[in-house]
C-alpha cells in the first residue's frame, strides 16, 4: 500500500493565489460581459526589454550550428550570468561574492521552497506575520509546523512574528529561540523597508543564537531610498548568518521566461547532530546537483543582458513604469480616505481596511462590485486580517480605472 506524506494533510485549502485565481475564473464565468480588472498575485504585464529578447534570438541562433549547439550547462549556471551578478549585484555595493556562492536557478519560489531540503526537521521556523505563503507551507510539508490551530489560524511549532501598523512594521525579535528566520524586504505583502540598523538587530540575533536568515531579496530594484539595503550582505556579519534569494521575474519581467539565484557565501555553516559545523554551500550544492539540470541557455543569456547597458535602462524603464502605478493606487486610495502602506520602495500598496471588515469580505464586494481583483490580507497569515493587497504590476490604464472604480 502507498503511503502518502503525512504533512501535506496539514496544509489548509489550496495555495493562496490559487483559490483566487479559481474564485476570478468562476464570476468571470458567470460574469463575461464584466471587464475584471486584476490587481492580485504580483504578475508582470510590461513586454520584455528590446535587448533582452534580442540575446534571447541571439542565443537560439546559436542552436542551428554544431559548433555552437549547446546541451546541459552547469548545474549552477554558467559563469557568464555569475560574473555579472558578482559584478552588478554585489561588488557595487561593497559585498565580495564569488561566484561559486552564487546558485542559477529557475524561481525564487522554487528556491525558497527547496532550501528547506538541507535543514533538520527539529529547527524551529519563525515568519513575520503577514508573510509570503511559500515559506510557511514548505516547512508544513517539510514537517517543521507541528499542527494546525483553526481557532488561532496558527501551527504550534512556528514562531509568527507580528509586522502591523501597531509596530510600523518592524517586526520585534523571537521571545523564544528560533533557528530558521525568514525575512522578506522590501516586504511582501506590506510593500514596507527595514533600514539598514533594523535589519543588522537581525544579523546579530542570527550570530549570537546560531540561527540563519533565509532573506528574500525578490523586490530590491524597487528600492529608491538610500537608508534601505538591497542586499542582506550590505550588513556587517551577515554572510556568516544568511543566505539571499533574488529574482528576475519581478526585476526584468521574468515571470514567464523563469531565472533567478541564491546567494549561499562560503563562511555559511550549519551543525550536524554531534555539532559539527557543516557548509551549507556545499550541502546546496550537492542538493542542486542532484535535483536540478540548470536554467537554459537561452534564458541565462535573457538575463545576461540585464545587465548591459541598454538593458540596464530598460529595466528601469518598466521598474519606473510599475512603481508610478503603485503611486497611483496609493495616492487614490488616501484620496478616498483609505490608510495606506508600502508602495514607495515596492510595487505593493498595503490598505488597511475599515474597523471590522473582513479581508476575505473585501476581496468579495471589490470583485463583484467593482470587478478588481486584489489579494486579502489574511491569505499572508493571520495578523493580515484587515488588510488588503493591491500591485502595481497591471497596466497604467486598468491601474488608473480600477483606483475610480474603488473610489466609487
Ligand atoms: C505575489 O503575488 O505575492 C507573488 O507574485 C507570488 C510569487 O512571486 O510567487
Amino acid at each position: 500500500m502507498i503511503k502518502i506524506n503525512e504533512n501535506f494533510l496539514e496544509l489548509q485549502d489550496s495555495y493562496l493565489f490559487a483559490t483566487i485565481a479559481k474564485k476570478v475564473a468562476e464570476f468571470t464565468k458567470e460574469n463575461p460581459d464584466k471587464k475584471v480588472i486584476k490587481l492580485g498575485i504580483g504578475d508582470v504585464t510590461r513586454p520584455i526589454p528590446e535587448a533582452i529578447l534580442e540575446a534571447m534570438h541571439k542565443a537560439t541562433d546559436e542552436f542551428k550550428k554544431t559548433e555552437t549547439f549547446r546541451g546541459y550547462g552547469p548545474e549552477q549556471g554558467y559563469d557568464f550570468l555569475r560574473e555579472k551578478i558578482k559584478e552588478n549585484d554585489y561588488k557595487t555595493r561593497g559585498v565580495e561574492i564569488d561566484i561559486d556562492e552564487i546558485f542559477v536557478s529557475d524561481g525564487a519560489k522554487c528556491d525558497c521552497g527547496n532550501i528547506v531540503d538541507i535543514f533538520s526537521q527539529d529547527n524551529k521556523v519563525a515568519i513575520t506575520d503577514p508573510v509570503y505563503p511559500v515559506y510557511l507551507d514548505t516547512n508544513v510539508m517539510s514537517g517543521r509546523s507541528g499542527k494546525y490551530n483553526k481557532e488561532s489560524d496558527k501551527y504550534e511549532n512556528i514562531v509568527y512574528i507580528p509586522a502591523t501598523s501597531k509596530n510600523n512594521f518592524v517586526p520585534e525579535l523571537p521571545k523564544e529561540k528560533v533557528d530558521m528566520i525568514y525575512l522578506c524586504y522590501p516586504n511582501n505583502p506590506t510593500g514596507t523597508t527595514l533600514t539598514k540598523e533594523q535589519l543588522k538587530v537581525w544579523v546579530d540575533y542570527a550570530k549570537e543564537n546560531k540561527a540563519i536568515i533565509l532573506f528574500d531579496a525578490a523586490y530590491e530594484a524597487f528600492i529608491s531610498d538610500e537608508d534601505v539595503p538591497h542586499s542582506i550582505y550590505e550588513i556587517e556579519g551577515a554572510k556568516e548568518v544568511a543566505i539571499e534569494f533574488r529574482s528576475f521575474s519581478k526585476t526584468a519581467g521574468f515571470t514567464g521566461i523563469r531565472c533567478a539565484f541564491v546567494v549561499i557565501p562560503k563562511q555559511l555553516k550549519g551543525y550536524s547532530e554531534s555539532g559539527e559545523e557543516i557548509s551549507l554551500n556545499k550541502l546546496w550544492n550537492r542538493r542542486h546537483c542532484t535535483k536540478f539540470n540548470g536554467v537554459s541557455y537561452v534564458t541565462q543569456r535573457a538575463a545576461e543582458a540585464i545587465y548591459t547597458e541598454e538593458g540596464k535602462k530598460q529595466v528601469k524603464e518598466n521598474i519606473d513604469y510599475y512603481k508610478e502605478n503603485a503611486k497611483i493606487i496609493k495616492k487614490g486610495l488616501e484620496e478616498a480616505g483609505y490608510t495606506v502602506y508600502g508602495g514607495v520602495n515596492s510595487p505593493y500598496v498595503w490598505l488597511k481596511l475599515p474597523d471590522g471588515v473582513k479581508s476575505w469580505d473585501f476581496f468579495d464586494k471589490l470583485l463583484t462590485k467593482a470587478n478588481v481583483v486584489g489579494t486579502p490580507g489574511v491569505g499572508f497569515g493571520p495578523s493580515g486580517e484587515g488588510y488588503f493587497r493591491l500591485t502595481g504590476f497591471g497596466t497604467k490604464e486598468n491601474t488608473i480605472e480600477a483606483i475610480e472604480r474603488i473610489k466609487k
